[in-house]
């Protein structure tokens, strides 16, 4: 036989996932079972709601990544998990899910890093090729990755606050539109002009890591101004200038990362790629320096498994599997 067929399971945050992959770029499934409309009152995620969500999606997401894909537990040749980072509650109900079915069906057990599966998402679209730089955005991450091989990751950059994501949803909410807030201020700054000039943090001269916090506070404070001196701003100039100045620290440090790690591939990941701004910055700023970029298509950009059962492939060629003592590590590092 020389397919392998991988099942994979998701839960580090608000999204039960499971799909079924075969060597690593063929997505025979890909299930999700989103929480958004429970966690949205909250305007956020709340840990314990999404764990109690997991336990009751876990089995029949599995069930249902199986049946679409038409395989049977027989026809695996293994199993794979988000390990982490994630919430430790929302991580424990796969892991332990995966520990169950690898231990029933007598298969290799195979961790996986969140981030690892955010970059894996293009492998799905197109073959990875190396060296590569990776720009990571979504509502818990901001990275900056390198990759000289498959499975190979050095981190050369990431937020030293929020992430960007967060940031999105952190403005949204002072302009009162409902969480997740990133596609909303998306919208509107399409209609908008970024006619403020809101601070940039570059922080040191050398440095590939962000900082989003600043550039929020900026962002409440002149609406804050405003009030008090009872003059409107349009949300769409406050949504455009945001985006503008989120938009241009992202793609500038990311094309400095290319050039000087002399890199001619990216790829993209994460929930805030589906952004336009940031898309459309990034094409061009690609094309002008002769950089190929991948970005996955929305549903493979956000949380989901088939980005974890692609990363998991290459492991499982080089066998890094676990033993029943796999545990969710909130905080694992990449
Ligand atoms: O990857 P993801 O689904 O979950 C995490 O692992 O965090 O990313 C969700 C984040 C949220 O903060 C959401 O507001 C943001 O991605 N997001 C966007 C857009 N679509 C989703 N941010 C900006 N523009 C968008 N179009
Ligand atoms: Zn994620």
């Amino acid at each position: 036989k020389k397919e392998t067929t991988i099942l994979a399971i998701e839960t580090s945050c608000d999204e039960t996932a499971a799909a079924v992959i075969q060597n690593g770029d063929t997505i025979l499934s890909n299930v999700i079972a989103s929480q958004m409309e429970s966690h949205k009152r909250f305007g956020g995620v709340v840990p314990e709601i999404a764990s109690r969500h997991h336990v009751e999606q876990i089995t029949v997401t599995i069930e249902e990544a199986m049946a679409q894909a038409e395989v049977t537990f027989a026809d695996l040749d293994a199993m794979a998990v988000t390990e982490g980072p994630g919430l430790v509650g929302a991580l424990l109900v796969g892991v332990n899910a995966a520990k169950a079915i690898a231990f029933a069906h007598n298969l290799p057990l195979i961790p996986v890093h969140h981030i690892a599966g955010h970059v894996y998402a293009n492998h799905l679209i197109e073959p990875l090729t190396f060296p590569l730089i990776s720009l990571v955005v979504s509502g818990g991450h901001t990275e900056l990755i390198y990759m000289k091989e498959h499975g190979h990751f050095a981190l050369i950059g990431e937020t030293r606050d929020d992430a960007v994501g967060e940031a999105y949803d952190k403005v949204a909410r002072t302009i009162g539109l409902p969480y997740p807030g990133g596609p909303q201020i998306d919208k509107l700054a399409q209609t908008g002009e970024a006619s403020i000039d809101f601070p940039r943090a570059w922080l040191e001269d050398n440095s590939y890591d962000f900082s989003f916090s600043g550039l929020k506070s900026a962002v409440i404070n002149t609406l804050h101004n405003a009030k008090q001196k009872e003059v409107e701003i349009a949300p769409e100039v406050i949504a455009a200038s945001f985006q503008e100045a989120v938009c241009d620290v992202l793609v500038t440090k990311t094309m400095r990362a290319l050039k000087e790690y002399n890199v001619n591939k990216l790829v993209v990941a994460g929930g805030v790629a589906a952004n336009s701004g940031l898309r459309q910055a990034l094409k061009q700023a690609a094309a002008d320096a002769e950089v190929s970029l991948t970005i996955p298509p929305l549903a493979l950009c956000t949380d989901n498994a088939a980005m974890i059962g692609s990363a998991a492939h290459i492991l499982f060629l080089q066998e890094k599997f676990a033993d029943d003592r796999l545990n969710g590590v909130p905080g694992l590092s990449l």
